[in-house]
């Protein structure tokens, strides 16, 4: 019987795939930031908004702030696993220009086009995870699957009010 010569695959563990694996933490640690700008830009979006029909979008960003802080969490305990480091706030550099307090509080329509601005980023950035990780990294693809259902499910959200806001012809 023939030994074989190759220990088994530790995956993206392996030696062979230290590269591979410093790639997708460095894709992961700008996930993590932009997971916390839109904390930040939803948290002050979902206090600044006035106006009767603005209840519910921030009822919906103060929630939502909820969840994009746990995917930062998740991010970040998946960088650690990949023996990369959780980056401290120096290295954050805002890019969230479309998601400013608008010059009204009521401008509405100016958070929602920001929100599904921010969604769509995240959803690219996620797809592109998606892709590298593919046959190497299962498990970070695994999880950044859940996370870009769950961004894929905002935007739709926010789609639906701004369709509302341009059938009335506030957009
Ligand atoms: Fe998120
Ligand atoms: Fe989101």
């Amino acid at each position: 019987m023939e030994a074989s010569t190759h220990s088994p695959s530790k995956g993206i563990f392996d030696s062979a795939n230290l590269e591979r694996r410093e790639q997708i933490v460095t894709l992961l640690q700008k996930a993590y930031w932009m997971e916390l700008e839109t904390v930040m830009s939803y948290l002050a979006a979902s206090v600044n908004l006035d106006g009767v029909r603005a209840q519910e979008i921030k009822e919906s960003l103060a929630g939502d702030v909820e969840e994009e802080l746990g995917h930062a969490k998740q991010f970040a305990d998946r960088i650690k696993e990949l023996y990369g480091v959780v980056p401290g706030s120096e290295g954050f550099e805002a890019e969230q220009s479309f998601l400013q307090p608008p010059d009204e509080q009521t401008d509405s329509v100016h958070v929602i086009r920001g929100v599904i601005k921010a969604e769509t980023g995240a959803i690219e950035h996620y797809t592109r995870i998606v892709e590298e990780t593919d046959g190497i990294d299962p498990v970070t693809q695994d999880m950044v699957i859940q996370i870009l259902h769950d961004e894929q499910g905002h935007r739709r959200l926010f789609e639906g009010f701004l369709r509302e806001y341009e059938f009335e012809g506030a957009a």
